[in-house]
C-alpha cells in the first residue's frame, strides 16, 4: 500500500535540479508523459537552438525573453503571450537583458494527442473573466492545450473540489496557497507543481494574507475551445 509520503510524490513531485554549463538552472518535475520544468536562465545567456520528440510549450514568468520557434523570433514578456514548439521543431531563447529570466516549460509526448500550433507558433492571450468572484483567471488555448492564469485572492480564497475528465497540471508562481489533490495536501510556494490525473479530485485555499498566483494547465481545454466545432450537415 501506497504510504502518503509516496502519493505526495505522484502529485507533487520533488523537483530535480539541472545544472546547464551556460549557467542555466532547470528544476525538473515529471509525472507520466508530462514533464514541468521551471529555469533561471542568467543575464546575456543563451540557450542554444535543438529540437526533439517532445511538444514543449513555455511561458516567462519574469524577466524577458527573445524565444525563437522554427523561423520565428518574438520577445515574452511575464504572463503575456506562450508559445509551443511542435514535435521535432527547432526553438532556442536568449536572454538579451541584465536581469535574470524565470520561465516554465512544459514537455510533453502522448501518443493520442495531435500537438497543433498556431502558424506562428506563438499564443496570445485568449480571455480574461472573473472565474469566480475575485478569482481573475486569464487563458491561452489551442486545440489540445488550454493554460489558465489564475489569482486566488488572500485570507480564504478557494477554488472548491471537484474534479473532472481533463488531465490538469499547476505551477504556484506567486504567493502561496494550500492545494489538496486526492487528499494529499502541500503547502504551495514559487515553483512548486502538481499534478493531476483526469477525475482525481482536487480543490485549494489561500490561508495567507496576500493574493496567490498560479498556471494551470488542462488536456484537452476546459473552459474554452480555439475554433468553434463545425456541425454537421445531418445534425440538427
Ligand atoms: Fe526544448
Ligand atoms: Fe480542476
Amino acid at each position: 500500500m501506497k504510504t502518503e509520503q509516496d502519493l505526495k510524490e505522484i502529485y507533487f513531485p520533488t523537483p530535480k535540479l539541472i545544472e546547464w554549463e551556460n549557467g542555466v538552472r532547470q528544476y525538473s518535475t515529471v509525472r507520466g508523459d508530462t514533464e514541468v520544468l521551471m529555469s533561471y536562465v542568467p543575464p546575456h545567456t543563451n540557450v542554444e537552438p535543438h529540437q526533439h520528440q517532445e511538444v514543449q510549450i513555455g511561458m516567462v514568468v519574469s524577466g524577458e525573453l527573445s524565444m525563437t520557434v522554427g523561423d520565428v523570433t518574438k520577445k515574452m514578456t511575464a504572463l503575456e503571450s506562450a508559445y509551443i514548439a511542435p514535435p521535432h521543431v527547432p526553438h532556442g531563447a536568449r536572454n538579451e537583458t541584465d536581469q535574470e529570466v524565470i520561465a516554465i516549460d512544459i514537455k510533453r509526448n502522448k501518443a493520442d494527442e495531435t500537438y497543433t500550433s498556431p502558424e506562428d507558433y506563438f499564443l496570445n492571450i485568449f480571455k480574461t473573466r472573473d472565474l469566480m468572484p475575485g478569482m481573475e483567471v486569464t487563458f491561452f488555448v489551442e486545440d489540445w492545450i488550454e493554460i489558465m492564469l489564475a489569482k486566488i485572492p488572500g485570507n480564504g480564497g478557494e477554488m472548491p473540489f471537484h474534479k473532472h475528465r481533463n488531465e490538469q497540471i499547476g505551477i504556484c508562481i506567486g504567493g502561496g496557497y494550500d492545494m489538496t489533490v486526492e487528499g494529499c495536501t502541500v503547502d504551495m510556494t514559487f515553483g512548486t507543481a502538481y499534478f493531476c490525473e483526469p477525475r482525481e479530485d482536487h480543490g485549494a485555499i489561500n490561508r495567507s494574507e496576500k493574493e496567490s498566483q498560479s498556471i494551470n494547465i488542462f488536456f484537452p481545454p476546459r473552459y474554452n475551445r480555439s475554433k468553434t466545432k463545425k456541425v454537421k450537415a445531418d445534425e440538427s
